[in-house]
């Protein structure tokens, strides 16, 4: 038999490894902390003690003729019509993405399952523009038009579908809830990337719509964001177009929901202000700013990151990020594990807490849902 011979360390030698490798951790990790030190810092300065935002009303603000206007290409202005609409939920996506669009129609978008395993109206629609390069156009246009003409769920503008053209698809999809939908209790966003744990969120909804919502406003909140001033990124933003060091909370882009008085004062805003500003999300925080609306965090709204796949944490789900080729088999997951219901008593709440603490509380190991989310 062998037996292994520790290395024997005084205590002071002990004291000093643990001191290194403290030391090793934190700087491994300083920009994040820096990052938040900073961010954290402006918000508290920003929201708190400088100002409450009240110069971007004046700053922003545009004629409402001046407003940007563009057409519909394809529309389904009757989608809505004679139904007590729960959900308006909008996908942003692209003319190309017809796979994606696929995926979702057959798994959490699927409005007939809905109807039917969870007894309320949701319409999904498909919010798209003009591909960015004209001469795929034509061919596009005749695919858009077959694959509306067999699911009915697309609209589309007569503006370039980029990047930098977001901000023109949110004002898409909040004039077309407000011309067609006023109804409709709650108005979703999404990307065409994000899983939507339908039964969840409808639930969830259901609770808050019980109280008649008003001034409703969830998703993963972002608190006091500075600009990024990096010319090399893809959220670079001048100083022209925003001078202050920090932005009105807002909402992750890739999933949010608004009640219905919500999303028509943030609609009257964005008339006002000029939409020139091209970061979707950040500029429907900055309409809500000016209509003094502020959003909910909600712990399962993932910003980035996709969700672990774990039964303890599908009990909990609104959205998961970063899906592409594996929208059916996580719906599958979902589905089943509904149909299950594991027994809910105080070992499986202990066990998932574990769980739970596992897969979200070491660091930067998942960036879907915060690590508080385990205790939830
Ligand atoms: C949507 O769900 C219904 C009812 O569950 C089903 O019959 C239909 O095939 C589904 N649609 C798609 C596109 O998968
Ligand atoms: C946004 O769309 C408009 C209308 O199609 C176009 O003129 C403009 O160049 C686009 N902007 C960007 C940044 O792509
Ligand atoms: C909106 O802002 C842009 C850039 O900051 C500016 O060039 C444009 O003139 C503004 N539009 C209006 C209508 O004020
Ligand atoms: C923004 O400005 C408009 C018109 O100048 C004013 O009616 C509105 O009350 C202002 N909103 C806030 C939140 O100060
Ligand atoms: C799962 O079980 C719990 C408690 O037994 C029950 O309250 C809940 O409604 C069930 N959920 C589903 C989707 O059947």
């Amino acid at each position: 038999m062998m037996f292994l011979k520790m290395p024997r360390f005084k205590k002071y030698q002990l004291r000093l490894i643990s001191v290194c490798f403290s030391a090793f951790l934190f700087m491994a990790y300083w920009e994040k902390i820096e990052n938040n030190i900073v961010s954290h810092i402006m918000s508290f300065s920003y929201r708190h003690l400088l100002n409450r935002f009240t110069f971007i009303n004046a700053s922003l603000r545009v004629n409402p003729e001046d407003a940007l206007k563009y057409r519909y290409l394809i529309n389904n202005e009757r989608k809505c019509a004679d139904k007590d609409v729960l959900l308006l939920l909008f996908v942003k996506s692209s003319s190309e993405n017809f796979e994606r669009r696929q995926a979702i129609r057959s798994t959490w978008g699927n409005e007939t399952y809905i109807e039917k395993t969870l007894g309320v109206t949701v319409r999904v629609l498909f919010a798209l523009g003009l591909h960015p390069k004209p001469e795929y156009r034509s061919q596009l246009k005749k695919e858009l038009f077959f694959e509306d003409h067999r699911y009915h769920d697309l609209i589309q503008q007569d503006f370039k579908d980029t990047f930098h053209n977001l901000t023109l698809k949110l004002l898409l999809q909040l004039g077309w809830k407000e011309n067609y939908c006023h109804h409709s209790q709650f108005l979703m966003s999404a990307d065409d990337d994000v899983f939507v744990h339908i039964p969840n969120l409808i639930r969830y909804l259901q609770g808050v719509g019980h109280r008649n919502a008003k001034d409703f406003w969830i998703g993963r909140v972002h608190r006091g964001s500075p600009p990024v001033r990096d010319k090399e990124s893809k959220y670079y933003v001048s100083r022209d177009m925003y001078p202050w060091v920090s932005y009105p909370d807002y909402t992750a882009g890739s999933g949010y929901v608004l009640s219905r008085d919500v999303a028509a004062r943030i609609y009257q805003a964005s008339l006002t202000l000029n939409a020139s500003f091209h970061i979707d999300d950040v500029f429907l925080g900055i309409c809500a700013k000016v209509m003094n609306i502020s959003p909910k965090d909600h712990l399962f709204f993932s910003g980035e990151g996709k969700a672990p796949f774990h039964s303890c944490i599908y009990n909990q789900m609104m959205t998961s990020h970063g899906h592409v080729s594996d929208i059916r088999e996580t719906w599958k997951r979902v589905t089943e594990a509904e149909v299950g219901n594991v027994s809910s008593g105080l070992i499986r709440r202990l066990y998932c807490t574990v769980m739970k603490v596992r897969l979200l509380c070491v660091p930067f190991i998942s960036n879907s849902y915060p690590c508080k989310a385990a205790f939830f």
